[in-house]
């Protein structure tokens, strides 16, 4: 087990090296998808940083965004300068539309490391004026985690890299499977209580651009999208941070940020 997990890690850091850099191919992956309509994922925001997209945030209170942890990581669970990150939210064009809101805060989990706990709470300036195409989602509960069983169908919706390489400007939207975590701990050695693995086809799933991506299920957000295996057409599970899981993390960081 130890060493299944240890090959595998080595793995994800060799292909995280080269599909993590700027200067990588594109990888071959795309988030395979429809254009979503506008108005149909209005918790979806686009994080962000030096005024590029680099990672899709979910709205989960007028004032606070759940995000993944590496995007807006300067070295472990120290986060980059808030000045130089900002969301755009209520447009499905990454580029253009809805409004840019600053950042007050970044929490990034204080255990984030190895691909694992990779979230983040990100606090706005300004708390938003939700209306038909700015709303918050829900946060799935214990509950909600339970129902979570193998091969159920997720959505997820992001502006990552499609197969061609490029960036779509709309955001695109998939539906991918949940895949049970022994399943996950087989494939790929990520049967972790913290991690929700999904399955998807050949030349789909998340790919650069989707991390932070929301997993939903009946309008509930299950997941954050993390990370992604190697390159084009890898059988690989996709791994999101489990929300559930994170409960606790979440209400005490947006507790604690409405005081500060
Ligand atoms: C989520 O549900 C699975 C069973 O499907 C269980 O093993 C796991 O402990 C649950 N996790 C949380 C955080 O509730």
């Amino acid at each position: 087990m130890a060493v299944t997990r240890i090959t595998a890690l080595t793995f994800i850091l060799a292909v995280f090296y080269v599909c993590g850099s700027t200067n990588a191919a594109p990888n071959g992956r795309i988030l395979e998808g429809n254009d979503a309509a506008a108005g149909a994922y209005p918790w979806v925001v686009s994080v962000r940083v030096d005024n590029s997209h680099v990672a899709v945030g979910n709205i989960i209170d007028a004032s606070h965004i759940i995000t993944s942890g590496h995007v807006v990581s300067e070295l472990g669970s120290r986060a980059i300068a808030v000045s130089r990150v900002s969301v755009r939210v209520g447009s499905i064009n990454q580029y253009a539309g809805g409004q840019i809101v600053n950042v007050e805060s970044i929490n990034i989990h204080p255990s984030y490391g190895n691909f694992l706990n990779d979230v983040a709470i990100i606090r706005l300036q300004k708390p938003l004026t939700f209306s038909a195409k700015i709303a918050a989602i829900a946060l799935a509960t214990a509950e909600d985690n339970e129902s979570l069983v193998e091969g159920t169908e997720v959505a997820v919706a992001g502006w990552g890299l499609q197969l061609s390489g490029a960036s779509p400007y709309k955001l695109q939207q998939a539906t991918l499977k949940v895949l049970s975590s022994h399943e996950c701990e087989y494939q790929a050695g990520y049967g972790y209580d913290s991690v929700l693995c999904l399955e998807h086809g050949v030349n789909q799933g998340i790919a650069r651009g989707d991390d932070g991506a929301g997993v939903v299920v009946n309008k509930k957000l299950v997941g954050v999208a993390s990370f992604f295996f190697g390159a084009g057409g890898t059988k690989f599970p996709d791994v999101s941070s489990r929300v559930s899981y994170y409960s606790n993390w979440i209400a005490e960081t947006i507790a604690a940020s409405n005081d500060a």
